[in-house]
């Protein structure tokens, strides 16, 4: 399983970069607006700062636009993937895009049928919104497991790429699956790595070399 970041905060980006957890990275204008700054500058840095899939929403809501700014994004780096939205506008910018080799990230998916043409589109990544099915009352869990289970029945290549995830049950839920990536928010990941049972156990590791050094006060490691 791929772990993506959902951010445009540069800081985050490289401190899980920098420990290797980063396969890529998603962002969106809401994502952009919520760094302030200029939204090029940022994406750009973000661009050249990770290796892997960094995806950059279109914002023109038309299929010539969509292509047009998808064109100019694919400029930032070799790594951009363009992120449209689930329209029928979307659909037909991402079967062009894809057939320049531009690839794709289809966002803003509620279904499987969603998914299912995101896919015949040429999609390279669908993303599924999980966490705003589970506040609509519905679950996204079960999305993400009836798309997995189609895209297994057809062999499709699109990738599935679960976006709007809350919490680590999201992650370990997706994993089991067998979702390509889940794209998580910095503190999400953050949530991943600690656990207090590691915090404790180091404190009385540390806590019983000290009274070893008392007894040997010249060793060392
Ligand atoms: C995915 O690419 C989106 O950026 C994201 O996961 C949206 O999640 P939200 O529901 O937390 O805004």
């Amino acid at each position: 399983m791929k772990i993506f970041l959902d951010t445009a905060n540069l800081a985050s980006i490289k401190m899980y970069n920098d420990m290797g957890l980063v396969d890529g990275i998603t962002t969106n204008p809401s994502l952009l607006a919520k760094e302030g700054g200029d939204p090029q500058k940022t994406m750009e840095e973000i661009v050249r700062t990770v290796k892997g899939d960094v995806s950059l929403e279109v914002v023109s809501t038309e299929t010539l636009g969509m292509i047009d700014e998808g064109r100019r994004l694919q400029k930032y780096g070799k790594n951009v993937v363009v992120k449209c939205p689930l329209t029928a506008e979307g659909l037909k910018a991402c079967k062009i895009l894809t057939s320049e080799g531009i690839p794709v990230n289809v966002t803003l998916c509620f279904s499987v049928n969603q998914a299912i043409l995101s896919a015949k589109a040429g999609a390279k990544y669908v993303s599924p919104f999980i966490g705003r099915l589970d506040d609509n009352g519905q679950d996204g869990i079960h999305l993400i497991r009836e798309i997995h289970e189609v895209f297994q029945n057809y062999k499709f290549s699109t990738q599935i790429l679960v976006a709007s995830v809350r919490h680590p049950m999201h992650v370990v839920e997706a994993a089991k699956i067998g979702a390509d990536v889940v794209t998580l928010p910095p503190d999400v990941l953050g949530k991943m790595l600690k656990h207090p049972l590691t915090d404790i156990g180091l404190k009385n590791f540390l806590a019983d070399w000290e009274k070893l050094k008392k007894e040997n006060p010249n060793i060392r490691i």
